[in-house]
């Protein structure tokens, strides 16, 4: 295990389950559509890389990418897009991926934003979910995993850029976050 991880939280085989469910509900619930997947950079991306290989309807991939935290773990509520979507959303399934819901600030944000563009319906999966932590309500259509309020890196997730590459959900250790 890294030395800077506390432990595991969900490990890898736990994900990967999950992900197949996942995947599963969401071609039944797709069957016959396209699907716009959309992941939110830079955090989703190894939960979509799993996810679209377990989709069976079509897919088409774009990417969006907003500042909030920056290299603070706590959210300053303010969202800015940096990079926007490629693809017309306009009469698409667009299916929103992250890798985890917090505050809903970023989610609220993104919501509105693509919804504006009317797609023909829109959908959002996320790996985790901290109830707990929410200050806007924001709807979760596909869940992989509810979670306490712990610092979680790993499979995506980042601390100060770093951790992404781990395999399992961890959470890290609090004097590495806290750099003592
Ligand atoms: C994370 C996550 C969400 C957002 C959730 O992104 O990917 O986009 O925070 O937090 P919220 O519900 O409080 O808005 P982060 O800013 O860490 O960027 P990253 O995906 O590049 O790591």
């Amino acid at each position: 295990m890294h030395p800077d991880i506390e432990r595991v939280l969900i490990a890898r085989y736990e994900i990967q389950d999950r992900v197949k469910i996942l995947g599963a509900e969401i071609s039944k619930n797709y069957s016959g559509r396209e699907i716009l997947a959309v992941g939110v950079l830079k955090g989703s991306v190894v939960f979509l890389a799993d996810l679209l290989r377990v989709l069976t309807v079509p897919v088409e991939l774009d990417f969006i990418a907003v500042s909030s935290y920056g290299a603070s773990s706590t959210s300053s509520g303010v969202v800015r897009i940096i990079k926007d979507l490629d693809r017309v959303v306009t009469g698409r399934e667009v299916l929103l991926v992250e890798d985890i819901v917090d505050t809903g600030l970023t989610l609220k944000y993104l919501a509105e934003h693509i919804r504006a563009q009317k797609p023909a319906g829109f959908k959002v999966c996320a790996l985790l979910d901290k109830p707990s932590r929410r200050s806007v309500p924001v709807e979760i259509n596909y869940l992989g995993f509810a979670i306490e309020d712990e610092f979680v890196v790993g499979y995506g997730l980042d601390y100060a850029g770093r951790y992404r590459n781990l395999p399992d959900v961890c959470v890290l250790r609090r004097d590495v976050r806290e750099g003592k």
